[in-house]
């Protein structure tokens, strides 16, 4: 049923692909919300967690969804590393290959490193976020949020406003949605949109976040990646709010059950209002929760934890 090795790239998924994840990720979410949040499933992989560059939530979920499939976790990125001595990114993957690791999950600054990872190693790799390219666990547990919330992707409209230009949520998000049916408007000044914010393959792009506001079901608000960003893309953080910010006085033009989706970390009074980031509208705080199920899906797929159960169960009898 799903005959992937890696997640590289969110366009190596199909609707099938992305739907199993989504019905897994149920079932783990049911695990999630047990005393006891934990299955024997993967006893006896090991996995490596290779973070080049900082994070909470995705590094804090990728964590939490190993131990309760009963993995054995590795930490092998920052400045602990060999890395900082100067050793290169592809001797410390054949160093903890060697060590008969199961897994990377790999985040860097460099787009292209977790492909480069899969070269260089016999174990699975899943792209934890790299540079401005993809983040596809990400796209991932968005599509699942949104699929509790809404109930279904058709003709659902998704507007993702801000700072497109440099971000990686961005590169897997769009393709993911309009694989499921979503119809997607891309909302941002024209100093944050790639050159060919075509190639993302929205249906629309506007700078117009007034005029388009009223219709949207889900507005998925983008953090300014002020560490990518080299010249100023606006006059001051006060006229980006004013003019792209999800502030109070734009609750009222949104649709009485249209949802707040955020990334994180959020830059409250830049993108965000904490009145909006905090309302009822807002699913950011499930996002988060999502992050566990859906990661928890994607490496007991990967790593064959449906053959695993079956060999266990062989094992049991004999
Ligand atoms: N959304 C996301 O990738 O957050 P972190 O950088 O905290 O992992």
């Amino acid at each position: 049923m799903f005959n992937h090795k890696h997640l590289l790239t969110i366009d190596d998924l199909s609707r099938e692909d992305i739907m199993c994840v989504l019905e897994h990720a149920q079932m783990f979410e049911e695990v999630n919300n047990r005393p006891i949040k934990k299955l024997p499933t993967l006893r006896g992989k090991t996995i490596c967690n290779l973070f080049l560059e900082p994070s909470t939530r995705t590094r804090g979920s990728f964590e939490l969804a190993e131990k309760r499939l009963s993995c054995d976790s590795l930490n092998a990125g920052g400045s602990a590393s060999s890395t900082v001595k100067g050793e290169s990114l592809i001797d410390t993957v054949k160093t903890l290959t060697s060590m008969k690791v199961d897994m990377f999950i790999v985040r860097h600054k460099y787009a292209g490193t977790p492909a480069l990872v899969a070269q260089n190693t016999t174990a699975s790799v899943i792209d934890a976020g790299d540079g401005k390219h993809e983040h596809p666990t990400q796209a991932l547990l968005d599509l699942y949020t949104i699929w509790k919330a809404k109930g279904s992707f058709d003709g659902l409209k998704v507007g993702i406003v801000g700072d497109i230009a440099h971000s990686r949520v961005a590169g897997s998000l769009v393709p993911a949605l309009k694989k499921m049916g979503a119809e997607v408007t891309l909302i941002a000044p024209a100093t944050l949109l790639p050159a060919r914010p075509d190639v993302l393959g929205a249906d629309r792009v506007t700078p117009h976040f007034d005029e388009v506001l009223p219709d949207l079901d889900v507005v998925y608000m983008l953090r300014i990646q002020m560490e990518r960003i080299e010249e100023a893309p606006f006059p001051s953080l006060r006229e980006y709010n004013l003019l792209y910010g999800l502030t109070e006085a734009r609750d009222k033009s949104m649709k009485e059950d249209a949802i707040i989706c955020h990334p994180g970390p959020i830059n409250r009074g830049v993108e965000l209002d904490s009145y909006m980031a905090d309302s009822s509208r807002s699913v950011i705080v499930d996002q988060v929760f999502s992050g566990v199920c859906v990661r928890m899906a994607l490496i007991y797929l990967l790593l064959g934890g449906a053959q695993n159960e079956v060999s266990h169960k062989k094992c049991a009898s004999n």
